[in-house]
């Protein structure tokens, strides 16, 4: 979307909206009904793309509204529905394999087209830690110096699903090392550059070499570069509430849970809106 689209939305707006920090991150508040039926779903995707992140508070929708309003924002995959979030074992089979979600990532990193958006609600809370905090990697980039911004635009990265698992599981048996590398290696640039004009950089755990690039001196690169977008001035850390609903534009920020207790019954039902454009 261009400048003076998102200018004109701005304009016109009839929501209230709240800027939760100077670089990422937005209050909205509006009616369940005008949401539902998709009467902001403009103006939502726009502020998404700006800022990252859009939070409702005590918004407490049920499962066929929280479903609906999804889908005002955009396409779904494979039909819009509710995945619960949890590490419960005892609710999750897949526990240890969505582990990986407490490390930096972009959803989507091992296929062509990531899913554009994520919408999350809080159904049952950790007692401690559990924020979900997000870093915008458009920012993150534009504030890179000239010399900074002209290196990575030239730089391919090679994604594996294994080295996203090596976080959670760092000394794998060979059979599990297999099942992760039945995933086939995914080359995307470092840096993204969008329809919009704007780009963002390409990072998170599954980012596991750059192409071409001794080692050593990728490694450093990767991870010099992780630490600065995820610097406190291009970070949203969102502490849930119950009743609270999130959403980030996944093409533009990374995120993260922050620890809690495995066991402690953390529960959130997550949405998603399909992607529309390629990294490359
Ligand atoms: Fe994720």
């Amino acid at each position: 979307m261009s400048n003076s689209t998102r200018v004109s939305l701005s304009e016109k707006s009839k929501l209230h909206v709240e800027h939760l920090t100077p670089a990422i991150g937005s209050v909205l508040s509006a009616p369940i009904e005008e949401l539902v039926a998709g009467l902001h779903s403009e103006e939502i995707v726009d502020l998404l793309e700006q800022r990252g992140v859009v939070v409702f508070r005590d918004l407490d929708l049920t499962d066929e509204q929280q479903m609906a309003f999804t889908q005002t924002l955009g396409e779904s995959e494979k039909g819009t529905k509710i995945t619960k979030i949890t590490m419960d074992p005892l609710e999750n089979p897949n526990a240890d394999y969505i582990k990986g979600a407490f490390y930096w990532h972009i959803d989507g990193t091992m296929s062509e087209v990531p899913i554009f958006a994520s919408v999350m609600s809080a159904k049952r809370l950790s007692p401690t830690g559990g924020n979900t905090e997000f870093s915008n990697t458009y920012a993150a980039f534009d504030a890179l110096s000239d010399e900074e911004k002209a290196t990575v635009e030239k730089l391919q990265v090679v994604h594996m699903l294994e080295a996203a698992q090596r976080y959670v599981n760092p000394e794998p048996s060979y059979e599990t090392l297999s099942s992760w590398q039945e995933f086939e290696p995914n080359t995307l640039p470092l840096l993204w550059k969008h329809r919009s004009g704007r780009k963002s950089l390409v990072l998170g755990s599954t980012a596991s070499h750059i192409e071409g690039m001794g080692l050593r001196e990728g490694t450093a690169l990767l991870t010099k570069l992780r630490s600065w977008a995820t610097q406190d001035q291009f970070v949203y850390s969102h502490k849930w509430q119950l009743g609270d609903l999130v959403i980030w534009d996944n093409t533009g920020t990374m995120h993260r849970a922050t620890p809690y207790p495995l066991d402690c019954g953390r529960l959130m039902y997550r949405t998603q809106v399909a992607g529309f454009e390629p990294f490359a």
